[in-house]
């Protein structure tokens, strides 16, 4: 079942803007050393900037908070796996609020993605909960069945 979506469009202009005036202070407010060291090797450094940032906002709204104040900025941080697919991983608040809004017995999939065509990077976040397998082992013995 799905728990919850999120969608967000940056300006990479702006981030870029952002960028140039606070430097270190932005980057190191926002963006995990992870994201910053993914950014900071590549060409398009504001636009790769801008994907996460339009992530975070996502997912903010995925998670049904928007971005409230207070919260961090990295407990909602995206790494990519070896083929460049995102993932998203949330930790502190955002990881508590994961777990108050996914049902018992299930689990919460974060699935996340992005793509930017200057000036926009856009980013669309999706939870979904999934029936965590009950093994045998678990199961009551009244209800457990020998067929
Ligand atoms: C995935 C692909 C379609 C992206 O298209 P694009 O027009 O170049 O770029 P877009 O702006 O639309 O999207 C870029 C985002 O796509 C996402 N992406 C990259 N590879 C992906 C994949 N395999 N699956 C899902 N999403 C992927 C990333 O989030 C990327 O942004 P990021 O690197 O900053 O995180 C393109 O890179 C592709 O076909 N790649 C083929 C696979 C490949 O070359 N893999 C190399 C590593 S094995």
């Amino acid at each position: 079942m799905i728990l919850g979506i999120g969608t967000d469009l940056a300006n990479i202009d702006r981030i870029k803007g952002t960028l140039d005036r606070f430097g270190d202070r932005f980057c190191n407010r926002v963006f995990t050393d992870i994201e910053q060291a993914k950014a900071e090797r590549r060409k398009d450094v504001a636009g790769t900037y801008a994907k996460r940032w339009a992530a975070k906002e996502a997912c903010s709204k995925a998670l049904g908070t928007g971005l409230a104040m207070g919260i961090s900025w990295k407990d909602m941080a995206v790494t990519n796996m070896r083929s460049g697919q995102p993932t998203m991983q949330v930790t502190g608040w955002a990881k508590d609020r994961l777990d108050a809004m996914t049902p018992p017995g299930h689990e919460a999939v974060i699935h996340v993605t992005l793509t930017d065509d200057h000036p926009w990077a856009q980013a669309f976040v999706v939870i979904e909960a999934r029936a965590l397998r009950l093994d045998s082992a678990d199961v009551p013995p009244h209800e457990a069945t020998n067929t």
